[in-house]
């Protein structure tokens, strides 16, 4: 597969789920249909995405193996390239019909992160898309870059983590509590994969996993972006992202900021000691 085939897997996927889902009324998203390989639950919105991306690989030819959150392994063809698909990332809010959720895919040549050849994540109620091409990472089609900030007084920061951890005394609710003491801005809106994406293109200063919880589906797709924009990403757990395989089941915790200065600084008092 070439450069552009790649890319061009990557738009006519996320546009295609952007298609189906927004044509899909939020009455009759929440219907439960499976629990899926990864131990979550399938709702019928995240089928009809799944289901779309489906149909929109096998009009591009898609020859490789698909890893997608709902049906796990998809084998479409006998070809070496991989896709890993998040068809819905922040089901809980489109369930409910509460306007932030995404759809994220990255293309590789192999099964590694290290193999990924270009990415996008779809905002799916705005219509909004960030994606790779050509070494640069584009919203809507200008291209962007991520932000400069260092102070975390200033910094716009998505944590992920539930009150619970955050109260809970153990390791993570004090690295947690170190580090929010410090941020300017708190967020977390509902979707890592989109606010991951955020930190490439400068919307957000830095999104933080502190507990290992998300997987490779949720957010290789805009790691990938965050690198390739020349952000931070300094993963925890695991120890290294580039040999991390996109066909597997592993939860990462990892910092991705806009720049090294930002990143270190939220390592600094991320570190278990
Ligand atoms: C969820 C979203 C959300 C995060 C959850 C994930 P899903 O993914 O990324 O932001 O807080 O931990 O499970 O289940 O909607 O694909
Ligand atoms: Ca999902």
């Amino acid at each position: 597969m070439d450069q552009s085939e790649a890319e061009r897997i990557v738009l006519d996927v996320l546009e295609s789920i952007r298609r189906a889902v927004a044509g899909f009324p939020v009455a009759e998203r929440a219907v439960w249909v499976a629990t899926n390989p990864f131990n979550d639950d399938t709702f019928r919105v995240d089928l009809l995405a799944e289901r779309a991306a489906v149909k929109a690989l096998e009009n591009l030819g898609f020859d490789g193996l698909l890893v997608s959150e709902e049906s796990g392994r998809i084998r479409m063809g006998e070809g070496g390239s991989v896709v890993v698909l998040d068809p819905l990332d922040g089901s809980r809010n489109a369930i409910k019909g509460i306007p932030f959720y995404s759809s994220s895919i990255a293309v590789a040549e192999g099964p590694e992160f290290r193999n990924i050849v270009a990415a996008g994540v779809m905002d799916l109620v705005r219509g909004v898309m960030i994606y790779s091409r050509g070494g640069q990472v584009y919203i809507n089609g200008k291209a962007a870059s991520p932000s400069r900030t260092t102070a975390l007084e200033r910094a716009y920061v998505s944590i992920l983590l539930k009150l619970k951890e955050l109260l809970n005394p153990d390791e993570y609710g004090a690295r947690a509590l170190r580090v929010l003491k410090r941020v300017g801005y708190p967020r977390l809106f509902g979707s890592a994969a989109l606010e991951t994406a955020y930190v490439a293109v400068g919307l957000l200063d830095a999104f933080v996993d502190l507990v290992p919880r998300l997987r490779v589906f949720d957010v290789a797709p805009s790691l990938y972006l965050v690198k390739t924009a020349g952000g931070c990403v300094r993963v925890v757990s695991p120890p290294t992202l580039d040999d991390l395989p996109l066909t597997g089941e592993k939860r990462i915790a990892f910092i991705a900021a806009g720049n090294e200065g930002l990143c270190e600084e939220i390592y600094r008092l991320m570190r278990p000691f």
